[in-house]
Formats: C-alpha cells, sequence, structure tokens
C-alpha cells in the first residue's frame, strides 16, 4: 500500500484524527477552519497521488485521475470528512484515504482505464452543524435543498453565513451538481458501525440497502416559575413534559418492527436549580428499512407527543430537519463487487445499513454500493471506535479489484 511520499492509510488517519475543534476530542463539523484545513491535506494527498484536485461549491474536496484519455465518465469512489461530536477516526475518513490510496496504487503501476477515477471527501454527510445530513451528496447529486441555507447553527449562525466566512459563495452550489454522464457508478468503503460482521468472523461486507431516516427538532413551552412555591399540580413544567415524550417515543419504536429512535440532544431553559423549566428542546432521529414503518411511526409518535403536551398544558413545536427515503444499492454494483471480492479471496457476505450514508444521496445521481469494514465490537460515534489493519487491507484490495475490473453501467 504504500507510494513514494503518499502517507500510509494508518498515518492519513492518525493525521485527520489531529485536526479537531476540540484538542481532547475529534470534532469536525462543516464550515469550519478544521473543515477547511482537512480540504487541504486531503487535496495534498491527492495530488501526490497522481490526481487533479479541487473544491467543489459545496465545499466538497474532488481528485480527479482522468483515464486513456481525458474527460472520460467516471468512477467515483469516496465517503465523508466531516464527523460527530467526540467522533472515531476512522467513520467517513476510511473511505476516503482507502479510495487516494487505491488511486496511488493504479498511479504507481501506470495503469489507465477505460474511465476516469475520481476520489471525493463530502464536506457533510453527519449533519452536526445544521441538523441535516448529506449537504455535500446532496449537492453533488443535485437534490441539494436552498432552503437548507437559512438553517442556524447552534450559535445562531446561517449556514449562508458560514458559506460566506468558509469562503464559498452560495450562488454556486448549484455548480456542485454532477451530471449523470459524468459519473458511471459511485462506490463508498465504510466502516459497519455494527456488529454483524464481527459475528460472522468475517473482513468485509457487501451492502444492500440503507435504511431511511426522519430528524425532529422539537420544542415544548411550558411555564418558567419559582421552584419553591408553584405546587405540583399546578405546573406546566416543560421538561417533566419533554421527559413523558422521550420515554413514549422509545415505547412507541420498541412496539414496531425494524425502528430505531434516539434523543441525542436537549436543552432546557432558563436553566437553574431553583427554576421550572419552561422551555425544552430535543432532537429526535427516527430509522427503519421500511419508509412505509418510518412513516407511519413517524405519524404515531407526533400524535401521542400532541397528546402529551395537551395533558400537560404545554405547547408543542415541531420542525422537520432532515427526511431521507431508505435505499437500495445498485444491483449492477452488486455483482461487480461480489466478483471483486471473490477475485481478492474474501467470501461474499451480503448486509443492510442502519447508518446513514452517502451513497443514499449519490443514487439520485447514479448507480451505487458501498462495501463495509468489521470494526471492533460494532463502536461507532465514538472514540473507542477501531478498525483492524488487516481488514482494512482486505477493505483495500477488493476496492482496487473493484475498479480494474469496473465495467461502465
Ligand atoms: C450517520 O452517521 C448517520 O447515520 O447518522
Ligand atoms: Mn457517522
Ligand atoms: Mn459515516
Amino acid at each position: 500500500m504504500m507510494n513514494n511520499n503518499l502517507p500510509s492509510i494508518t498515518e492519513m488517519i492518525e493525521a485527520l484524527a489531529l485536526i479537531s475543534e476540540d484538542k481532547n476530542l475529534l470534532t469536525r463539523r462543516y464550515l469550519t477552519s478544521q473543515h477547511k484545513k482537512v480540504n487541504e491535506l486531503v487535496a495534498e494527498w491527492m495530488s501526490v497521488a497522481g490526481m487533479k484536485a479541487w473544491q467543489d461549491p459545496i465545499g466538497n474536496i474532488v481528485g480527479r485521475y482522468e483515464g486513456h484519455e481525458n474527460g472520460l465518465p467516471a468512477l467515483m469512489l469516496g465517503s465523508h470528512l466531516d464527523t460527530v461530536v467526540n467522533a472515531g477516526k476512522y467513520d467517513g475518513m476510511l473511505g476516503v484515504v482507502t479510495a487516494i490510496h487505491c488511486v496511488a496504487s493504479l498511479e504507481r503501476q501506470g495503469k489507465r482505464l477505460p474511465f476516469a477515477v475520481e476520489v471525493i471527501g463530502f464536506a457533510d454527510e453527519e449533519g452536526t452543524r445544521f441538523k441535516s445530513t448529506y449537504l455535500g451528496s446532496k449537492a453533488v447529486a443535485g437534490t441539494f435543498d436552498l432552503d437548507t441555507l437559512d438553517r442556524l447553527d447552534s450559535d445562531e449562525i446561517s449556514m449562508k453565513e458560514a458559506l460566506d466566512k468558509f469562503g464559498l459563495n452560495t450562488e454556486n452550489i448549484p455548480n456542485a451538481a454532477r451530471k449523470k454522464s459524468e459519473i458511471s457508478a459511485y462506490l463508498e468503503l465504510h466502516i459497519e458501525q455494527g456488529p454483524v460482521l464481527e459475528e460472522n468472523n468475517l473482513a468485509a461486507g457487501i451492502v444492500t440497502e440503507i435504511a431511511g431516516a426522519t430528524r425532529l427538532t422539537i420544542e415544548i413551552i411550558g411555564k418558567a416559575g419559582h421552584a419553591g412555591t408553584v405546587p405540583l399540580h399546578l405546573r406546566q413544567d416543560a421538561l417533566v413534559t419533554a421527559s413523558e415524550c422521550i420515554v413514549k417515543l422509545e415505547k412507541i419504536a420498541k412496539a414496531s418492527a425494524n425502528t430505531v429512535v434516539t434523543v441525542g440532544e436537549i436543552s432546557i431553559k432558563p436553566g437553574a436549580s431553583n427554576v421550572i423549566p419552561g422551555h425544552a428542546k430535543f432532537t429526535v432521529d427516527l430509522r427503519s428499512s421500511e419508509n412505509s414503518i418510518r412513516k407511519k411511526v413517524e405519524n404515531e409518535l407526533q400524535q401521542a407527543l400532541q397528546e402529551i403536551c395537551t395533558n400537560r398544558k404545554a405547547k408543542l413545536i415541531t420542525t422537520k430537519t432532515h427526511s431521507a427515503e431508505s435505499t437500495k444499492c445498485s444491483n449492477n454494483v452488486i455483482k461487480q463487487l461480489e466478483n471483486a471480492f471473490v477475485k481478492s479471496g474474501y467470501p461474499t457476505y451480503f448486509l443492510p445499513s442502519g447508518a446513514g450514508h452517502d451513497t443514499a444521496a449519490m443514487s439520485d445521481l447514479t448507480e451505487t454500493g458501498m462495501i463495509f469494514l468489521r470494526c471492533r465490537d460494532g463502536i461507532s460515534h465514538n472514540p473507542a471506535e477501531s478498525v483492524k489493519m488487516e481488514d482494512v487491507e482486505a477493505g483495500f484490495q477488493i476496492m482496487l479489484k473493484f475498479i480494474e475490473n469496473f465495467q461502465p453501467l
């Protein structure tokens, strides 16, 4: 996997892990100075690997390795470079740096193919900053919703302002969209983020589909008051109302097959030990492999929340911040992946993804597929994320075989 002057995959992962908003944890949100820094570093690696690199109008970093002649349609490889708060080192980044190493290998062998190869590091997949997801890949797929530009982050900075500060002009965002004729397929390598491959003693697997997700922001408005004087039955406590809502959400999701729900953020105001909370705000992340089930559960939980708030005389405000349909990977790409697994000496194994991936957004543009790699104890979105180097080597070999044998569809 070594290339002259190109850091190894491990060295790249370690270098990216140091670029964080918080020196004690790995957090790298969209349109921060850390985002800019990783783009510069990844662009440098892309150049060393033999690619022409550029930053697109939404802030993705892209590298292109021409085929037999310039301008041919491309096989696109990649994943994302943003992270959740207190992230692991591999979620997203591993797919980008492995792809760069595959191109470096082609370049080292002096191999040009009957198609171009592009590597992309998507700017925002997690939605950590603006509570959406797939911002980078949606822009490339041509499905970016311009209304997202008005979204505010936790410091009340809009996405539009953040883009300006980053040096990107919002008017150019539509130019990030690629034409269907330019991209033949998109392949993403990613850690599994779950325990199935490990349980089955397998280094890698082929993804069949990606679960859909809905994200909501829930605000509950009660009435702040004195903690010592207002009898319990006369209160409109926003936090107690929120607590009842959260327990109910879990109950509803448990009663529905293949459905999970998570409240990952909550805040209350005014936030003092002797004041009844007058305002509570929390996020809801709802996922299911079946679009119809997710929609049914979404309706059910909205009704249940309204009922609880009405009973407790609190006002409920619900905002949908994100919605993604569950998406199947392309049969054509899956077949070619099967071939790459066999040719590289790895058993084929098929599994769905409960997590979201840029692949889902890219399926609006082109044929898509994913390689999952085993990760320790299935842990992800956690600094304990860990992958064996021999599994990374497996992923690299499979991806390289896929590229070398790729038949544009
Ligand atoms: C991305 O990691 C997601 O599934 O939230
Ligand atoms: Mn993630
Ligand atoms: Mn990811």
